[in-house]
């Protein structure tokens, strides 16, 4: 199955993807992970990214657009993917239409978590993330149960340099700008999905679910 999770940043989508992988083993890009791994190799190439992903910029699209097509083109690719943030400009998204036009693996379906704006602050700023594993967690929604140590592998928990208040703000104007036109964009193509991403975490997954059962 070839999906795409749209969202606006702190919607679920990290949260959404760890399900949807447990559940179908199928290769998953995520472009903001890619991109913070990069940032942490202290490289000139993870430096130049840097100064846009810790202001909350989006990353420009010619480095973003090369990173995915680099990946989109490997053999496991070529009848799964599940795409977390990419695309998230109009001209990405085009873009994208191309890489896989070449490869022939088209998008199936892409599912928009859909939240208010409220909601998102909220959840950006209690969260805490484990780099040694990727797992993500809430200070009041979903605590680890020692403080600050992953559940599942033991590291030490941090805040994402991006969560900041002011740096989450300019996210969300980012998102609005740029990102939220993919809606329309991907809705004319028939390909969109709407789901409440208010809900419980587990509810959405069910919904979610759902519609991946459809494409199998
Ligand atoms: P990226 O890492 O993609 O960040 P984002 O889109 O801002 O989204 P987040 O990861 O912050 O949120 P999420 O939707 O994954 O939510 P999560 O599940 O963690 O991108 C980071 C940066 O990289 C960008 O700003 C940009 O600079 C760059 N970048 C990446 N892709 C790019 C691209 N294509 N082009 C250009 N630049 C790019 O959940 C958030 C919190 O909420 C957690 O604490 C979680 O526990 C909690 N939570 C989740 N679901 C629920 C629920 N249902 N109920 C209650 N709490 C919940
Ligand atoms: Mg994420």
């Amino acid at each position: 199955m070839r999906i795409i999770l749209l969202g606006a940043p702190g919607a679920g989508k990290g949260t959404q993807s760890t399900r949807i992988l447990d559940k179908y083993a199928i290769p998953y890009i995520s472009t903001g992970d890619i991109f913070r791994k990069e940032v942490l190799k202290d490289t000139d190439f993870g430096k130049e990214i840097q100064r846009y992903i810790d202001k909350g910029l989006l990353v420009p699209d010619h480095i973003t657009l090369e990173i995915v097509q680099e990946r989109l083109s490997q053999d496991d690719c070529k009848d799964n993917y599940l795409l977390d943030g990419f695309p998230r400009t109009v001209l990405q998204a085009k873009m994208f239409d191309e890489i896989v036009l070449d490869t022939k693996n088209p998008v199936q379906v892409v599912i928009n978590l859909d939240i208010k704006e409220d909601l998102l602050i909220e959840r950006l700023t209690g969260r805490q993330i484990c780099r040694t594993c990727g797992s993500i967690y809430h200070k009041v929604n979903k605590p680890s149960h020692v403080e600050g140590i992953c559940d599942k592998c033991g590291s030490k928990l941090v805040e994402r340099e991006d969560d900041k208040i002011e740096n989450v703000r300019v996210r969300l104007r980012e998102y609005n700008n740029r990102t939220k036109p993919l809606i329309s964009f991907y809705r004319k193509k028939g390909l969109l999905v709407n789901i409440d991403a208010s809900q419980d975490a587990d509810v959405i997954f069910e919904e979610i679910s759902k519609i991946l059962e459809g494409l199998q």
